[in-house]
């Protein structure tokens, strides 16, 4: 029989969107686990304890009834670091790892420093043997500086008490947001790296709690930190793929939805992530593949970095190029027009605006002048703000033309605008009425949508031109 250390207590270092969800599906699966979700930022740990779950940091479908059942039963949100580590079996590491913005490889390289703060504080204060999980996503062989660490205060300890010992296992995480809990509760697969047995079946028992054991994969510490950067490359590539080929579609009246579709039903192909848009967006694609160049870079894989930069750029494009699409379409100017945006999160079912395409393209029209009026249904104007309120460092002057708002209504902001701009497929837009908003448009009024989501035969019939991604121009 293989053997496994007992776990009682877990500590999970950062409430973010990974680690809240994900404590969440560990501690209603396992009762008898108690769970620490700790977090150096106050406020969101405040905001996971409040009592109105309509409150809680991150939105996802199904969250605040797994916080109902087991907040502060065996699911427990706190700022305690320090004790939370001490008294945990195994700590999985959440916290943020985006690209370094100075230094050696800037622009590129993932920052590590919230990473080793963790493990400096592992190290101090973690007592007995500790199972280390890296669930954040890093570059190959990060595992290597989590030990270096933790083994140099374990030595320096060894004089003044009894030693600390630990396992690093990788464990990444693969949910999507939107619908991360039921990714969570029903994973294509749980990945275990490491070379601790005893500390993978540890990880691998609790997981069994819910998840089949012929989905519970383990491999080598390498394999399994490679696999995460490149499952986000091979899915963000696709992206780039079908945005690349929409373009094609619009010149040569060729359709993208019927090429996705007709692709798509080669089942070496498959269906997924086939979906034309306004490019990808969200915290990690661009940061991931981003890792993985610098990587190459690193090794002196120049072609293989050069094959992946493609793919960003393709992204950038595809931003620009519908940005450029509607200024176009507007007669060459947008300079106070009224444009209504609808949807800024990066896509639907989360209210994460994180490297958003809206926020690019937004940006766009701002240049050239628009007064834009932005709705979603669960970005706060605050957020909006932080994404578009930059300063030209220059001149300390806003360098922009446009102006936006925020809008509580998309009936109302519409009156007296030019144009609709559906940027996210929040599914309240397939169901808009367009006579109504068609009626109170100044004309030519367009509708502009990059996710093909609108009622579009409707729209036409309510008087208003129709630019869809992907589809003949007009
Ligand atoms: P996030 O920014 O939402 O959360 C990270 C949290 O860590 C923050 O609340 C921050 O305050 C906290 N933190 C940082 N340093 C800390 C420290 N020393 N002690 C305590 N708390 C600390 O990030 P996220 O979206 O949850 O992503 C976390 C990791 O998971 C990243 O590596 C990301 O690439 C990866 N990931 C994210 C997703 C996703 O959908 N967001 C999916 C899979 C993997
Ligand atoms: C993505 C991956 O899907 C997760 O497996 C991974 O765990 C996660 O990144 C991560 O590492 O952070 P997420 O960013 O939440 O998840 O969302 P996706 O559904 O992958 O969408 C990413 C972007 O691609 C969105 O802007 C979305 O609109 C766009 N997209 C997605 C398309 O344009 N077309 C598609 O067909 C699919």
């Amino acid at each position: 029989m293989k053997k496994f250390y007992p776990i009682k207590k877990i500590c999970c270092i950062g409430a973010g969107y990974v680690g809240g969800p994900t404590m969440s599906v560990i501690a209603n699966n396992c009762p008898n686990i108690d769970v620490y979700v700790a977090d150096i930022d106050v406020d969101r740990i405040a905001s996971w304890n409040k009592k109105d779950l309509e409150q809680l940091p991150v939105y996802e479908p199904g969250l605040k009834n797994l916080i109902k059942k087991s907040r502060d039963l065996n699911l427990f949100f706190t700022t305690n670091i320090a004790d939370s580590i001490k008294q945990a079996d195994m700590i999985f590491l959440s916290v943020n790892t985006p690209t370094k913005i100075k230094g050696i490889g800037a622009g590129k390289a993932s920052d590590l420093k919230w990473v080793e703060e963790s493990a400096r504080q592992i190290a101090k204060y973690a007592e007995g043997h500790t199972i280390v999980v890296e669930k954040s996503t890093i570059p190959v062989r990060t595992a290597d500086t989590i030990n270096q660490i933790l083994l140099a205060y374990r030595e320096k300890d060894e004089a003044i008490s009894s030693p600390k010992t630990f396992s690093v296992l990788s464990n990444p995480e693969f949910l999507s947001e939107g619908t991360a809990i039921n990714d969570l509760q029903n994973p294509d697969r749980v990945l275990i790296g490491g070379h601790d047995e005893m500390a993978i079946e540890s990880l691998a028992f609790i997981y069994r709690h819910w998840i089949d054991k012929s989905k519970i994969l383990k491999t080598n510490l390498w394999s399994s930190e490679l696999s995460k950067l490149t499952a986000n490359a091979f899915l963000a590539q696709r992206i780039s793929s079908i945005n690349s080929i929409a373009a094609i579609c619009e010149v040569t009246s060729a359709n993208i939805n019927e090429v996705a579709n007709a692709i798509g039903m080669d089942s070496r192909i498959g269906n997924k992530f086939l979906k034309s848009g306004p490019g990808f967006g969200g915290s990690c694609f661009t940061k991931d593949i981003l890792n993985l160049i610098y990587l190459c870079d690193f090794y002196g894989l120049e072609k293989v970095a050069e094959y992946w930069e493609q793919v960003l750029k393709i992204n950038i494009w595809t931003r620009d190029r519908i940005s450029r699409i509607i200024i176009e379409k507007l007669f060459g100017t947008l300079s106070g027009k009224k444009l209504v945006v609808l949807g800024f999160s990066f896509k639907a079912n989360t209210n994460d605006t994180r490297d958003s395409s809206a926020i690019q393209i937004c940006k766009n029209l701002l240049e050239e002048g628009a007064k834009l009026e932005i709705y979603d249904p669960k970005v706060k104007k605050e957020q909006i703000e932080n994404e578009l309120n930059e300063k030209n460092l220059n001149s300390q002057e806003n360098f922009r033309d446009g102006t936006w708002e925020y809008s509580e209504s998309i009936y109302q902001s519409a009156i007296n605008s030019d144009a609709l701009i559906i940027l996210t497929e929040w599914e309240e837009f397939e169901n808009i009425n367009w006579q109504k908003i068609s009626a109170n448009m100044r004309k030519p009024a367009w509708l502009f949508d990059t996710r093909n989501v609108a009622n579009h035969d409707l729209a036409k019939s309510s008087g208003l031109l129709v630019w869809q991604l992907g589809r003949d121009l007009i």
